[in-house]
């Protein structure tokens, strides 16, 4: 059967992928995120899954104001990076899953989540640049990412948005979907966004390291407990973009120890302020 082997977590800042692409990671402003994420790519390189199943966000590029689903998954076989207003990003075109995603749909909804099937969407930010930081740069002409992915599309752009409760009780469906996948496949599940970021407003720009780390914490040791925070707490705390920390929830909830198993092993934790306007986290939960 399937197994989900780790979890992996990180910002998606659309200016790192404009300092991976224009060839500036080893800037002073840039040096310092790029060398958190030295250890992972090594990590990755060590530990290639057969599936990456990403949640992420689509910031109004697949979807727009007309349309706006709280959860979707990609079923479809491809994703082209999106032009953003600046052209596509020059990373090589993202190979889905359609077999697992299309389980995963009907278990999950069959688990009373109610999902969107996207079968066509190009990809923003949101879903690139983790994949960048965590597989480096492939040319898009040559080379093609390390394994199929399955993107999972949260709102946490226009509200109403999920609760953290209900994304991580989405991240228990989304393990027992994957664990009844009659395959042997090894699947990470990477949860990004955050951390504390404000884009707009008189508090543009609020960065809160305290809460940030104390999240970090309890998303490691306590992860039931970081689902009870309510969004108030991450708007007041972490700023109106910090929400998209609730989209971590989702990758923390489908780990071993929810559902009874041992506590994950930390094989990585990485904190580091400024990026563009947003506090850079980071981690890689092992299950053991
Ligand atoms: C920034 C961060 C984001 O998460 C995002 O989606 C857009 C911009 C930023 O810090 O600039
Ligand atoms: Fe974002």
């Amino acid at each position: 059967m399937a197994h989900i082997s780790a979890s992996v977590y990180t910002s998606h800042i659309p200016a790192i992928g404009a300092a991976l692409d224009l060839g500036k990671t080893q800037e002073p402003y840039w040096q310092p995120v790029f060398k958190g994420y030295e250890y992972s790519k090594t990590w990755m390189q060590q530990n290639k899954p057969d599936v990456i199943f990403l949640v992420y966000n689509d910031h109004a590029t697949a979807f727009d104001l007309d349309f706006i689903p709280t959860f979707a998954i990609g079923t479809a076989a491809s994703y082209a990076p999106a032009d953003e207003g600046w052209g596509p990003r020059p990373v090589p075109t993202v190979q889905g899953h359609p077999e697992l995603a299309a389980h995963i749909a009907h278990s999950v909804i069959q688990q009373d989540f109610d999902l969107t099937i996207v079968n066509k969407m190009p990809v923003d930010h949101g879903l690139t640049v983790p994949l960048s930081l965590m597989c480096g740069q492939p040319p898009a002409d040559h080379f093609s990412w390390p394994c199929p992915v399955i993107p999972f599309a949260v709102n946490v752009v226009q509200y109403p948005v999920p609760s953290g409760q209900r994304c991580f009780a989405l991240g228990q469906a989304i393990r027992r979907a994957v664990e009844s996948f009659d395959a042997d496949l090894n699947v990470q599940i990477w949860g990004t966004g955050g951390m504390s970021h404000q884009l707009q407003g008189p508090r543009a720009g609020l960065i809160n390291k305290a809460f940030d780390n104390a999240f970090l914490d309890q998303l490691i040791a306590d992860p039931a407990a970081a689902a009870r925070i309510p969004h108030i707490d991450y708007v007041r705390e972490a700023g109106s973009e910090g929400i998209e920390l609730v989209m971590w929830l989702i990758a923390r909830g489908a780990m071993a120890d929810v559902a009874g198993g041992k506590a994950p092993h930390v094989a990585h934790r990485f904190y580091h302020v400024p990026a563009s306007n947003t506090a850079v986290g980071h981690l890689i939960l092992e299950n053991t």
